[in-house]
């Protein structure tokens, strides 16, 4: 088994470390390597992505990557930027199916901005479609406009599509999920306006048929955003494309008052694995020792459940992290009163030492 470790930027290094620390203590036999992304890849070799991290990504069955992303990198080219180093990486390895949990821990609930009784007990599993949508359509650039309201203006354009074989597989990826925990879908469209997104409506049904026993249902992403504040209990799993999915996660994520404590996996065809913390690279707080390493963590386990076959061992990590959840450590992120404040190396070490 062979992962390859992408620190990235900001505080990926030290929260990356803590993980790299509980895989270790484990005892199972990984090759693991090392490689730079992102502004880091960007300052020591011109690329965010450079071909031998791109290469280290490939040959290995998983990757542990922590963030990218500073604002001293802001002003680069778009091609440049560390985000590249995350889209590149999700192309190039076909990386289409992102999972995002969005998980209500039992200690946590006063943690979130919504009433504890609207989000106790939340888990909701966000399933993104990451390869295809807005985000990689072509054509797309800057050119002088022939029509529209301002012939003859600079303008700027991206292309919306999905293919019928891209809908397809990110539904089973979607439904066959549902068929492990409460058998409920709710696709995610905006089938009102766009082209695109009716016909995402209509072949997520289509594949829907193939599975009686879970329940589908459709909402418009408008609508989805005010009820994952309204009553976010009501979702199982939420299956949508590209674009809706990235700001979907992240709201969901926040409803759980706590982005640190969230894990993600990207999956592609053959569960090679991409697994990252669903926040970011935190620039303000790097290098104090203060980031929550949680997410980091709990993307480990999900690496040996999705990539590495080790379910057993993620299950370990997963019941680590509650327990020192109970003992009452917390970052300072989901620091409340009455519990004990501590540091990522500190919240590291208690992971390996609570680990059985
Ligand atoms: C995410 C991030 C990325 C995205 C950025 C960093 C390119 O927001 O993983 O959600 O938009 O997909
Ligand atoms: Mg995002």
């Amino acid at each position: 088994m062979k992962i390859a470790i992408l620190p990235g930027d900001g505080i990926g290094v030290e929260i990356v470390a803590e993980a790299v620390k509980v895989l270790k203590a484990l005892d199972l036999k990984f090759e693991m390597e090392t490689a730079l992304v992102g502004g880091a890849a960007y300052a020591a070799h011109g690329h965010p992505l450079p071909e031998s991290t791109l290469e280290l990504a490939k040959q290995a069955d998983a990757v542990l990557f922590g963030a990218v992303g500073d604002w001293k990198y802001d002003k680069l080219e778009r091609a440049l930027r560390p985000e590249q180093a995350i889209l590149g990486l999700r192309k190039n390895l076909g990386l289409f199916a992102n999972f995002r949990p969005a998980i209500c821990y039992e200690q946590l609930t006063h943690a979130s901005s919504l009433k504890p009784e609207l989000i106790a007990g939340l888990d909701i599993l966000i399933i993104r479609e990451l390869t295809g949508d807005i985000y990689f359509g072509q054509p797309r650039g800057r050119r002088t406009a022939v029509d529209g309201h301002f012939p003859g203006a600079d303008e700027a354009f991206d292309t919306m599509r999905y293919s019928r074989p891209e809908i397809e597989r990110i539904a089973r990826v979607a439904f066959e999920a549902a068929r492990k925990r409460n058998k409920r879908v709710t696709s995610v469209d905006k089938a009102n306006v766009l082209e695109t997104f009716q016909f995402w409506k209509d072949i997520v049904s289509e594949v829907g048929k193939d599975y009686p026993d879970v329940a589908l249902d459709h909402m418009y992403v408008d609508n989805a955003a005010m009820q994952l504040v309204k009553e976010p209990k009501k979702f199982d799993v939420v299956v949508t494309g590209n674009m809706f999915g990235d700001i979907l996660s992240d709201e969901a994520a926040m409803l759980t008052g706590s982005i640190g404590m969230l894990p993600s996996a990207s999956l592609n065809a053959n569960n090679q694995g991409l697994y990252e913390p669903s926040h970011g690279s935190a620039p303000d707080i790097a290098g104090k020792g203060v980031a929550n390493p949680l997410a980091t963590i709990l993307s480990g386990a999900m690496m040996l459940r999705f990539s590495l076959n080790q379910e057993e061992a993620a299950r370990r990590i997963e019941a680590a992290v509650k327990k020192v959840l109970a003992q009452g450590l917390r970052t300072p992120d989901i620091w409340s009163e009455g519990t004990t404040q501590v540091g990522t190396q500190e919240m590291g070490a208690a992971v390996v030492k609570a680990l059985v």
